[in-house]
Order: C-alpha cells, then sequence, then structure tokens
C-alpha cells in the first residue's frame, strides 16, 4: 500500500548547533533553485514560515509549497505553523513530509492530543513560544515533544531586531531539561545574526533560525559559514 506521506529525510540530529535558513525572505520565483543555492552554500537544515495573516498579520504559503519544499529539499526541514486553528491543521503539515512541525502553544486547544497526532506521523513535534509566553506555558509538554523553539522576536516578520528576553527563556530551558533528565532540541528564531549568534549559542540554543541573516546576504555560503563559526566557538 502506497502512504501519501511523502519520505522523510534523515532525522535532524545530533551534530548541533545546526543554522536553519528561514525561507521566508528567498526569492518565490526561483524557490527550488534558491534551495539548491542553500545546500550547496551548507545548510543542513531549513525552517519553513507558514503564516495565514490571521494568527499573524502575514500571510505566507501553505501546504502546496511546503509539499514543493520537500520534493526540492535533500536536507530535512521544519515547519514553523503560524496560523488558526493548529490543533486541526497540524495534520495536514506533518503530512507534507516536513521532519518537524512546530506548533504555537499560544495557538493550541489540546497540545497533548495534537503533539502526539503529529509524533504519529514519523514526524518530530516542537513547541513554539511567543515572545510574552513564559517557558512555564510549556514545562507540562516537555516530555510530549523533541523541541522547544523560542522566539526571540514577535512572529509575523523576518528582519526584527533581536530580543534578549530569549536568552533567559533558553537557559531555563536548558535547566529543566537536565533537571528532568529531558532530552528536547532548544531551537531559536528571529534577530539572529552575526551580532546574537554566540549570545544564543551560548545560553544553551541547539536548532538557531536565521532568515535575514542569510537570504538577504550576496554569498550564502560565507555568510552561513560565519554564523556556524560563532555559534559554535561559543559552544
Ligand atoms: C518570524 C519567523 C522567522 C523569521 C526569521 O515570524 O518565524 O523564522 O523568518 O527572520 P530573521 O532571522 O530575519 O529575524
Ligand atoms: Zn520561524
Amino acid at each position: 500500500m502506497h502512504s501519501s506521506i511523502p519520505p522523510r529525510t534523515a532525522p535532524l540530529v545530533a551534530d548541533t548547533p545546526v543554522i536553519l535558513p528561514a525561507l521566508l525572505l528567498c526569492d518565490f520565483g526561483h524557490l527550488a533553485d534558491e534551495i539548491k543555492k542553500l545546500e550547496e552554500a551548507g545548510a543542513k537544515a531549513l525552517h519553513l514560515d507558514v503564516m495565514d495573516g490571521q494568527f499573524v498579520p502575514q500571510l505566507t504559503y501553505g501546504k502546496v509549497v511546503v509539499e514543493a519544499v520537500r520534493r526540492a529539499a535533500t536536507v530535512p526541514f521544519e515547519v514553523h505553523m503560524m496560523v488558526e486553528n493548529q490543533d486541526d491543521s497540524a495534520i495536514d503539515y506533518a503530512a507534507t513530509g516536513a521532519d518537524i512541525v512546530t506548533v504555537h502553544i499560544e495557538g493550541l486547544t489540546r497540545p497533548k492530543e495534537t503533539l502526539a497526532t503529529i509524533s504519529n506521523t514519523g514526524c518530530q513535534a516542537h513547541l513554539a513560544i511567543s515572545p510574552n509566553t513564559p517557558v512555564s506555558a510549556v514545562e507540562p509538554f516537555l516530555s510530549h515533544c523533541t523541541g522547544v523553539l523560542v522566539m526571540s522576536v514577535e512572529p509575523g516578520f523576518g528582519g526584527q531586531a533581536f530580543q534578549p528576553s530569549a536568552l533567559d527563556k533558553i537557559r531555563l530551558l536548558r535547566e529543566l531539561r537536565t533537571s528532568q533528565g529531558q532530552n528536547f532540541h532548544i531551537g531559536v528564531d528571529g534577530g539572529i545574526s552575526t551580532k546574537t549568534i554566540a549570545s544564543v549559542s551560548q545560553a544553551g540554543a541547539d536548532l538557531i533560525v536565521a532568515g535575514s541573516a542569510v537570504l538577504q546576504q550576496e554569498n550564502y555560503a560565507s555568510a552561513l559559514q560565519e554564523l556556524e563559526y560563532l555559534a559554535r566557538k561559543t559552544k
């Protein structure tokens, strides 16, 4: 029997920190070329910002484009869902063949069930928290997800300034991971640049999303290499 879910790439693993370029500020007229360029530049994973114009003001793309990314990409990718009714639509994004589906705790009414729904497709389920949401909001669900994404900007747009309050959240998550004997990834998203990446890496982030710091640079490879160097130097 054929599954409707396209094959995933290898799961995101061990060699962290990983920089995930965000497909928000790329040239969407040449999406497959952009993905190829990023992979050739050394990207080991990608981050896809799905926005519906309601949960956040901007409207980007949905399932059809995510499926096109799956066909074009050979590296794993994360779908960051910024849409209404995440409980209902998470399954649609998990079924695209995404490696990680990240849902916002602020947008969920049934966190445990929705995380289980995502995991049951073979996809990793991550929880995101917006800048005004404390870590305590996701604490009861840490054993039900494989990652927490700390937003260091208000979700909705690329190119915003990094909010340093994210650093304490990353540190707290790292402490909780140790004290509870858990094994989840700690992600960070928003305002990452050559100026801010060392601080998030030092605080404990291992999945680091970078939009404008890669996609708005002339040379993706040198941008990625510099970010990676700075992230690893402080580890
Ligand atoms: C913001 C998105 C981010 C964004 C990051 O809502 O979730 O992933 O693309 O862009 P930069 O790195 O430019 O802040
Ligand atoms: Zn994002």
